[in-house]
């Protein structure tokens, strides 16, 4: 088709930038280079052999069409977890919803609540970019509020103009939050359950990190508020299950009501086989230290590593990411680019939103031995 019809919503969306890494990486791959990947959020580790198994076993002989409600037992095995690691008690059947892992619920969440007459979504900045693509796709307005060392990279919405906070349907919290790895305290998330309560808005808590930490466990805002908040969460990261594509949303039950409505339309509900493996995974903590233990030496010899280079690290009590100050006379792009000259790959902080400018992004994701290599690279760029 010559001009083929356009939708404005999906030109105003940002490049998403592993599409622009990816194309700048298999350039220096044709080149012969091999690369240091520390771009991507995307762990090398396998995943664990009996998640693995536990969804070779449920690939059926006859295929039929999953509920997008998810299996009761995948509701039951989320149930199971929220109570032992939060100690917070929902009704698998009024509560939950799976998922097709955490980005497609975000992306499909405003579509559940559009047309409420509220037109703004909140969220952060820097911050993962699926926010403003879901809001934009959903007619809605992104709003994006920046983070700053200074107040530990919280969204305060007690910063925020009334004005804006009651005509705000949806304000995105993700903590620990990708990319500066910050986590929140107990104080703040009661200070964003109030607001929503006051102002009427919907608090979307992203926790697809909540199992990677360092230091003290995050919590979930389910542990303060119930009321007004959705939590969504993942096996991704936990679980080493990026390609299997497994989450869920839970909370409030009047807004998960609203949210399987939705959901029953667009067909994203998960394989059965893929939720046999997710039961297995959220029933299970011992593979999740494990992984944590893992990218705890990646993240120590980083540290190590910058310390030693003189590069500052803000942030990153947890999350896959390491949130680095650019060196003096850097900004996050032309930083990113030198790296890249030594076949160092990380992202730029502007790719996440532009209060990212001066950080670069970090992953945990080369084992131990190419983090060797590569800060041996890394120790001769100034
Ligand atoms: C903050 C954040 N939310 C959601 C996702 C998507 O996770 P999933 O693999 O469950 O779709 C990511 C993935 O990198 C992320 O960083």
């Amino acid at each position: 088709m010559r001009n083929p019809p356009r939708n404005p919503a999906l030109d105003a969306i940002p490049r998403n930038l592993m599409v622009e890494l990816d194309e700048r990486k298999a350039a220096l791959r044709r080149a012969g280079r091999k690369l240091h990947d520390f771009g991507l959020g995307d762990p090398l580790e396998p995943t664990p052999p009996f998640l693995r198994e536990a969804l070779r076993a449920a690939v059926p002989e006859v295929s039929q069409y999953p509920s997008p409600l998810g299996t009761p037992a995948l509701r039951r095995a989320v149930a199971g977890y929220l109570d032992r690691r939060f100690g917070v008690t929902v009704d698998p059947d009024r509560q939950i919803v799976p998922a097709t892992g955490a980005k497609e619920s975000i992306f499909h969440l405003p579509l559940a609540f559009r047309g409420s007459g509220r037109t703004r979504v909140v969220m952060p900045d820097p911050g993962y970019p699926t926010y403003e693509a879901g809001a934009r796709m959903a007619g809605l307005e992104p709003v994006k509020v920046p983070l700053r060392p200074a107040n530990g990279f919280l969204l305060e919405p007690d910063d925020l103009p009334r004005s804006l906070l009651d005509e705000t349907l949806l304000l995105w919290v993700n903590y620990p939050h990708n990319p500066t790895g910050a986590v929140a305290t107990r104080d703040y998330l009661e200070r964003v359950g109030r607001a929503a309560l006051r102002h009427g808005f919907v608090v979307a808590s992203d926790e697809c990190y909540a199992d990677i930490w360092f230091d003290e466990p995050p919590l979930s805002f389910l542990e303060v508020q119930v009321e007004n908040v959705l939590a969504i969460h993942s096996c991704s990261k936990r679980s080493g299950m990026t390609g299997y594509r497994s989450g869920f949303v839970a909370g409030d039950p009047d807004l998960v009501a609203q949210v399987k409505r939705m959901r029953s339309h667009p067909g994203v509900a998960s394989p059965d086989f893929v939720s046999a493996a997710a039961v297995a995974a959220w029933s299970d903590d011992a593979h999740v230290a494990e992984r944590r233990a893992i990218f705890r030496r990646k993240r120590d010899r980083l540290l190590a590593f910058f310390r030693e280079h003189g590069l500052r690290v803000q942030g990153s009590g947890a999350t896959l990411y390491l949130w680095v100050e650019v060196p003096p006379g850097h900004n996050s792009a032309s930083y990113a680019l030198r790296l890249l000259d030594e076949a160092i790959v990380v992202s730029p902080g502007t790719a996440f939103g532009a209060a990212g400018e001066g950080f670069v992004r970090v992953s945990l994701v080369p084992t131990l031995g190419e983090i060797e290599e590569a800060v041996e690279r890394w120790r001769t760029i100034r």
